[in-house]
């Protein structure tokens, strides 16, 4: 039987990888769970991530998915090569668990000009130096400067990203990258929640600094997966449907997943 792809975050940042994945494979069926509940995951340790993203994806897996994507960088980050290798062999062999952290590193040397770049991130993120780790390992010349963004998810979930609210802690954080490294001509938004921040992020990045979102990087690099993996690709059920889930308030989902998403959302509420 064919099933679902799963997307999964730990709230509304998922949604802008969903909507590009959506826009560029609407063939395909999907199913988007947001753990708003338990959001923001950044500022928690490693086992309690690894933990809460576990529960998740198992949560996909019985719903029959075949394929999960982690379209979050801290659970990327924390949990996936765990579950890669561990997890996924005693639960069933034949599904795979994805995430956006590989994708993006693979190409990012070739978006900066001078090869020095700037990674926004949950502190989860760039505490685990997965990028850092990952970057090296295809551009060893290349700069890289983290700053922690840790308010930034909240400004999302809270509905404040289009605030004045979110004035002092975008630029804070702009400023101090910058501050690490003057040469910056690359700022990767390596949180998907932060392209949310994107109108107030670029009234303080400075204009000739080039800003790299994850979602269509992500979207094409599962596009190439599916073409290469013809049985992942015929396990996926193709009736081009979306089906949104949250453990947080259905209302407030719907009502900023739908501004987010760009139509309307109506989202069932899970407990986990
Ligand atoms: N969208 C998640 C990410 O990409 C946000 C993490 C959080 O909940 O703090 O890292």
């Amino acid at each position: 039987m064919r099933t679902p792809i799963g997307i999964f975050d730990s709230g509304y940042g998922g949604l802008t990888v969903m909507k590009e994945i959506a826009s560029l494979m609407p063939q395909y069926d999907y199913i988007y769970l947001g753990d708003n509940a338990r959001a923001p995951y950044g500022p928690l340790d490693f086992d309690t991530v690894y933990k809460y993203t576990l529960q998740c994806v198992k949560w996909f897996f019985l719903r029959g998915c075949p394929l999960v994507i982690l379209a979050c960088n801290t659970a990327s980050a924390k949990a996936l090569r765990t579950i890669q290798q561990k997890d996924l062999q005693g639960m069933d062999s034949k599904k795979r668990v994805l995430g956006v952290i590989r994708p993006t590193t693979e190409i990012i040397g070739k978006l900066t000009q001078i090869a020095h770049i700037g990674i926004m991130a949950t502190t989860g993120t760039v505490l685990s130096n997965s990028y850092v780790i990952e970057i090296n390992k295809f551009y060893p010349e290349l700069h890289v400067s983290q700053e922690a963004c840790p308010e930034w998810v909240s400004l999302v979930e809270e509905g404040l990203y289009d605030t004045a609210e979110a004035n002092e802690p975008v630029k804070k954080h702009i400023d101090n990258l910058m501050q690490k490294d003057k040469k910056i001509d690359s700022i990767l938004l390596a949180c998907t929640h932060y392209p949310l921040l994107i109108n107030k992020i670029k009234e303080f990045v400075p204009f000739d600094i080039n800003i790299i979102s994850q979602e269509k990087i992500v979207a094409e690099s599962l596009e190439e997966y599916l073409k290469n993996h013809s049985e992942m690709e015929n396990a996926c059920s193709k009736n081009g449907t979306i089906k949104f889930f949250t453990t947080g308030n259905v209302t407030n989902f719907d009502e900023h997943a739908s501004i987010f998403f760009g139509k309307n959302v109506h989202a069932s509420h899970i407990n986990l």
